[in-house]
């Protein structure tokens, strides 16, 4: 797990370098390989950065008609629902910018559970490319539970050991409720992990990811990517961060 997250002074800060991030990784999906594999982050936190990318000077600076969008989890509600992680994500990025609607893919929460993630394990092996270890997204965006959740990858559920799954249903005892979500293979699998951490109620569960010996408590310990994942963080969630973490 990467010791060097980025610090930003406030929350506006983080989803403005994380867009431009997202930006270049994009564009440099598209020129080497012609296409951009983004899987979006559910959760409040990550729509500010949503915002930002929605922004003309931003928004003509991606080849959406090159990139494929799809959810890291869904809550097992319609997609009108206010709950919905498709429906903010549609609200405050995909109806601003060209994206093909065929090319966002979202997780069907209004089905029945098991349903829809065998039918989004299809989606997701229908369109991703394939490659040593799988299937492979470009990029894929993480919020940060305080129980070190990331996706629907709560603490202490089954959808933790699934390493052949692409997706699963995870019942979440703590909210009494269904939801659908990559498997942690397909995260461990993308080319490239940026998580989005903002406040100061994220800031123990942000030192134990970073600085606590990597347990299987947390789910987001469990995160063994490829690269490097990418913390973005506002000062307020890393202010229980040592001095080595701000070096
Ligand atoms: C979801 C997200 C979830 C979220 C964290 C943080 O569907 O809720 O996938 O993993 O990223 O719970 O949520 P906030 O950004 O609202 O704090």
């Amino acid at each position: 797990m990467t010791k060097h997250p980025r610090i930003f002074d406030n929350a506006a800060a983080v989803f403005s370098a994380a867009a431009d991030r997202v930006l270049e990784l994009g564009g440099r999906a598209i020129a080497e390989r012609g296409v951009f594999h983004l899987a979006l982050a559910g959760g409040s936190t990550p729509e500010g950065l949503y915002r930002e990318l929605a922004r003309p000077e931003r928004a003509g600076a991606l080849a959406w008609e090159r990139t494929h969008i799809y959810f890291g989890d869904e809550r097992c509600v319609p997609p009108d629902n206010t709950q919905s992680n498709f429906r903010m994500a549609q609200q405050s990025l995909l109806r601003h910018v060209p994206v093909p609607a065929g090319q966002v893919h979202r997780i069907r929460g209004e089905d029945e559970p098991h349903a829809a993630a065998a039918a989004y394990e299809e989606l997701l092996a229908r369109y991703l490319p394939q490659t040593e270890g799988g299937w492979q997204l470009d990029l894929i965006l993480l919020g940060l539970g305080p129980d070190g959740h990331i996706a629907s990858l709560f603490p202490e559920t089954d959808i933790l050991g699934k390493r052949k799954a692409l997706a699963a249903p995870v019942f979440v005892p703590k909210l009494d409720s269904w939801r659908i979500s990559v498997t942690l293979p397909v995260i461990n699998h993308a080319r490239h992990i940026m998580l989005l951490v903002s406040g100061a109620g994220k800031a123990e569960v942000v030192r134990q990811a970073l600085e606590v010996t990597p347990g299987t408590a947390l789910p987001v310990q469990l995160i063994r990517p490829r690269g490097v994942p990418e913390w973005f963080l506002d000062r307020d969630a890393a202010r229980e961060l040592g001095p080595e973490a701000r070096s």
